[in-house]
């Protein structure tokens, strides 16, 4: 389970994140979702503790970030949403050169299935730099979760992929989650995050605004519009319910 209680985030003068707390339980799948510049990364970092928070604290199985960061960092496998590879390598080299940096061994039976699921066999001798999009994050997911980490944190793990990528990463996060893993992601597609998810996170003017079942955001869809009323983007994504 990870706390976060009264977290907030400035960077200089900006403030990012108003304070807030909420809970996230083990093995859960959370589908994250709001518009642009609401703090959605910036709070996925948090957790990733690749940012601190500048006021408040986070907790990992009821023990301070700070006291356990080796832990927590061991635990957690974060995606970044900017795709971080070398093109020059192929994907098995890319594969190779991220697994030798690992702290910790790396399971092969985990990667050979992630590879297989991800279908990326098929490009395992082709640099980087010559896949289309839908590839690229593919492998991008793949060097993320290399240690089989049993919190994934996926920063918009789908954005620009074709359909048929789309459905490859979305058969393997369900796997991830089959296998007890606790999931976070990040998206702007109902269609994925109703696969995915068995809870919501909105966020919207800084904060988390809402965390719960679709049911219940269905029945809260109103009143959070009205409470947002200026804020047109989350009538554009509140529409889709
Ligand atoms: N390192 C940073 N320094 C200053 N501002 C930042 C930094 N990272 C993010 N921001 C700002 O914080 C706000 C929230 O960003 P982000 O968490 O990326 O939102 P989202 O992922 O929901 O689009 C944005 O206005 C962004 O410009
Ligand atoms: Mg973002």
């Amino acid at each position: 389970m990870i706390q976060l209680d009264n977290v907030s985030k400035r960077y200089r003068r900006k403030q990012v994140l108003d304070p807030f707390s909420l809970t996230i339980q083990e093995g859960s799948s959370i589908g994250i979702i709001g518009p642009n510049g609401a703090g959605k990364s910036t709070f996925l970092k948090l957790i990733a503790s690749l940012e601190k928070p500048s006021k408040g604290a986070l907790s990992y199985e009821g023990q301070p970030y700070k006291q356990v960061v080796k832990r927590v960092r061991s635990a957690i496998g974060y995606v970044p949403q900017d795709i971080a590879l070398y093109e020059e390598l192929t994907v098995g080299q890319q594969i190779a050169f991220w697994k030798k940096l690992e702290k910790t061994k790396v399971d092969d039976d985990f990667l050979k299935r992630m590879v297989e699921t991800l279908r990326l066999d098929e490009v395992m001798d082709q640099p980087v730099g010559q896949l289309s999009g839908g590839w690229k994050r593919k492998v991008n997911l793949c060097v993320g979760l290399l240690k089989n980490p049993s919190i994934c944190l996926l920063d918009e793990p789908t954005a620009g992929v074709d359909l048929a990528a789309k459905e490859d990463i979305i058969a393997w996060l369900k796997e991830l989650h089959q296998q007890g893993k606790t999931l976070l992601y990040i998206s702007h597609d109902w269609y994925e995050l109703r696969k995915l998810s068995d809870e919501y996170l909105l966020f919207a003017e800084k904060r988390p605004v809402f965390q719960g079942t679709e049911t219940a955001l269905i029945r809260q869809k109103e009143e959070l519009l009205q409470s947002f009323d200026e804020q047109k983007d989350l009538r554009r994504i509140l529409q889709h319910l």
